[in-house]
């Protein structure tokens, strides 16, 4: 994998809110979950699930207090976090559920641009909706919505970065 460009797939992921209803193909929806799987999580203990939402009305009523431009997604991917699976460190109980499923949703997100496909964290909605639509059982929290579709306008959105003077310090 000499010549794949790491950098590169981080400048085309961006926070899509323009899809177009195209279908995503199973093969790439698999390859995107497949990236999921794979995250790193404290002591391997993968405290996670990820519900596929593809009906339409399930959507709507997963964002419904999201933008409005994310119902235009054909698929939405639930992260749900399970809390009783997490590793909580021994020395102080810290739950780690929200670290780990963060990182799977980033894997999600970088694995869908580079397959071309647009995704966004959405972490603004309505958590008892998503309960509901979810049937989820008391261990488990949904953590993110990730919209998922091909972007219908082919243009990256600068990157709106602070200067890495402003955020490395040598210690
Ligand atoms: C934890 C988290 C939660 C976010 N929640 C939302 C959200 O609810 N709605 C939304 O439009 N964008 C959401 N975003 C996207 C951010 O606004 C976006 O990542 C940031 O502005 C940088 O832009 P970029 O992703 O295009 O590089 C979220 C991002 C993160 C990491």
């Amino acid at each position: 994998m000499e010549d794949f460009d790491f950098i590169g797939l981080c400048e085309r992921r961006y926070s899509c809110r323009n899809y177009s209803d195209l279908k995503i193909e199973k093969e790439t929806l698999d390859t995107i979950l497949r990236a999921a799987q794979l995250a790193p999580s404290a002591c391997n203990r993968q405290p996670w699930r990820f519900y596929i939402v593809e009906d339409a009305d399930k959507r709507a009523e997963l964002l419904a207090k999201s933008k409005p431009a994310f119902l235009a997604a054909p698929v939405v991917i639930a992260a749900v976090g399970l809390h009783d699976v997490a590793w909580h460190r021994p020395s102080d109980g810290k739950d780690h559920t929200d670290i780990d499923v963060a990182i799977a949703v980033e894997h999600i997100c970088l694995a869908a641009a580079d397959q071309g496909v647009g995704s966004c964290w959405v972490c603004s909605f309505d958590v008892e909706a998503a309960r509901r639509v979810l049937k989820l059982t008391e261990g488990e929290e949904p953590i993110a919505l990730i919209p998922l579709g091909y972007p219908s306008d082919a243009a990256i959105p600068n990157k709106d970065r602070k200067p890495l003077h402003e955020i490395i310090r040598h210690a």
